[in-house]
């Protein structure tokens, strides 16, 4: 089971045009303004100065905005994608390295932050990542891990799995564990001296049936799809019908809770 996940996060993250998608739909259609990276800052307290390690860094975006705004301190990203660390290498300022969340690269008590955004809930031994994110993290120092909600987005994942399930006659195992924002705490509280919460709540609001149809095909490798499955097209097509149907009979728009929380241990 656990090599089962990591093999559909390898598949999912092969390429990082279905995570692209997400973030537009986040940047472009949450209900109200919010801005995770501005979020993380903030309540990690990060300066300047500080060593930066980013886990799971995807786009790398974090730590190129770091950069931009003038950041002194080391910036560093881990990431089992070959395709992200090739994105990222290069980039000044920033050094992107291939490693795993539970296997780190890198020595004891190099870190003031630890930042591990939305990527807990890929791995397979969440609390062996959160002791590695502490043995990394100087005394002092601070890990703030993002991750969704329980049951985050339920409209469109409930319609994806449906058609999963409804085309591949032999669904993988989805790309996602369950860590969310009622579990984190208790985790991180096993390996932390202290642990803040804050949680945010928003919803995606969809009001053009191809904005909620180029999501719904970005969240499939969560709903036991891999993005190379030859069930694909089949999926799609019973997406767009779906869709289509449900903004004829409703007028939209399509409206989808969701959130997430940042918990912030302290070495
Ligand atoms: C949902 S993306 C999040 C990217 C970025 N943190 C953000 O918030 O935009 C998850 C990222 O975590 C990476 N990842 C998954 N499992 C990992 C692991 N065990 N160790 C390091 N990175 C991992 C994936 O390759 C992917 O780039």
């Amino acid at each position: 089971m656990n090599d089962e996940l990591a093999e559909a996060v390898e598949a999912e993250y092969t390429s990082l045009s279905a995570l692209r998608i997400r973030m537009w739909a986040h940047r472009e259609h949450s209900e109200f303004p919010d801005d995770v990276e501005v979020n993380v800052r903030a309540e990690s307290d990060l300066l300047a100065r500080h060593d930066v390690l980013d886990v799971g860094f995807g786009t790398g975006d974090f730590l190129k905005n770091l950069h931009a705004a003038g950041h002194s301190g080391r910036l560093v990203g881990v990431d089992t994608s070959e395709s992200a660390v090739a994105d990222l290498r290069g980039h000044p300022g920033v050094d992107a390295r291939l490693g795993s969340a539970t296997d780190l690269p890198l020595p004891d008590d190099a870190f003031d932050r630890v930042c591990a955004r939305y990527m807990l809930y890929h791995v397979s031994d969440p609390s062996a990542a959160l002791r590695e994110f502490r043995r990394v993290s100087r005394d002092g120092g601070v890990t703030v891990v993002v991750v969704n909600h329980a049951d985050v987005v339920p409209g469109v994942m409930g319609m994806v799995r449906e058609e999963v399930e409804r085309h591949v006659a032999d669904p993988g195992v989805r790309a996602v564990n369950s860590v969310h924002s009622d579990n984190l705490p208790d985790l991180m509280g096993a390996v932390f001296r202290r642990v803040r919460v804050r949680r945010v709540d928003n919803s995606l609001v969809f009001h053009e049936p191809a904005q909620l149809l180029r999501f719904a095909g970005a969240v499939t490798s969560m709903c036991g799809m891999r993005p190379d499955a030859p069930e694909r097209d089949a999926v799609i097509r019973s997406l767009t019908t779906r869709i289509s149907s449900w903004f004829e009979r409703n007028g939209g728009p399509w409206r989808d809770p969701k959130g997430y929380s940042i918990c912030v241990g302290d070495r």
